[in-house]
């Protein structure tokens, strides 16, 4: 497996639309190895989800996996390694505030809005068609990388007003954005 590069915000490839994936393309060794590549990036770069255009791919491949004590997360419930392949949301429910942070948007943290849950329908690295509901910051987690897919950034959706770099979040947005995170969590199981 390999650490692929990050691309990062003015790189076009983020702002381009993916196009899906094919059943015989998805069986392609190829792409079960980029599958694998781009997990060991998540896992390298310590994401709580990685989408193809971030390291420069333009198919509709999303990750989430958040693994417990994730330092760049750590309000974040743990959640399984999940691939998306040609992920939709087909329900999104409920409205809540988020601050978010991104790979491909160094050193910028922001607070949106966000569901509180969703449904989102895909398809398993196998070709498996799936279905699955998240709630909470989960349900947050999905968005972000579903967004990605559709050439979307946190930033877009954020409110100007609370950038912040991670050093300054810490410093004045982190203590009580995790005292407002743990209430999601409480209210939502994730
Ligand atoms: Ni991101």
């Amino acid at each position: 497996m390999t650490v692929l590069a990050l691309r990062v915000i003015g790189d076009p490839v983020l702002r381009s639309p993916t196009r899906p994936v094919t059943p015989a393309e998805l069986q392609d060794p190829a792409t079960q190895g980029f599958i694998d590549d781009l997990i060991e990036t998540k896992r390298a770069a310590h994401g709580a989800g990685l989408a193809a255009p971030q390291v420069g791919d333009g198919r509709r491949i999303a990750i989430v996996e958040v693994e417990a004590g994730n330092p760049r997360y750590p309000y974040k419930p743990p959640y399984g390694l999940t691939v998306l392949v040609n992920p939709r949301i087909v329900a999104a429910t409920g409205r809540m505030l988020v601050n978010e942070g991104c790979l491909s948007v160094p050193d910028l943290r922001g607070t949106l809005h966000r569901s509180t849950e969703v449904t989102v329908r895909f398809e398993d690295r196998d070709g498996t068609p799936s279905q699955r509901t998240v709630r909470g910051l989960t349900a947050g987690t999905f968005q972000h990388e579903i967004d990605h897919l559709d050439g979307v950034l946190f930033c877009d959706r954020a409110d100007p007003a609370t950038f912040a770099t991670w050093a300054m979040f810490d410093l004045h947005g982190r203590r009580a954005f995790e005292a407002h995170a743990r209430a999601i969590v409480d209210e939502h199981g994730a």
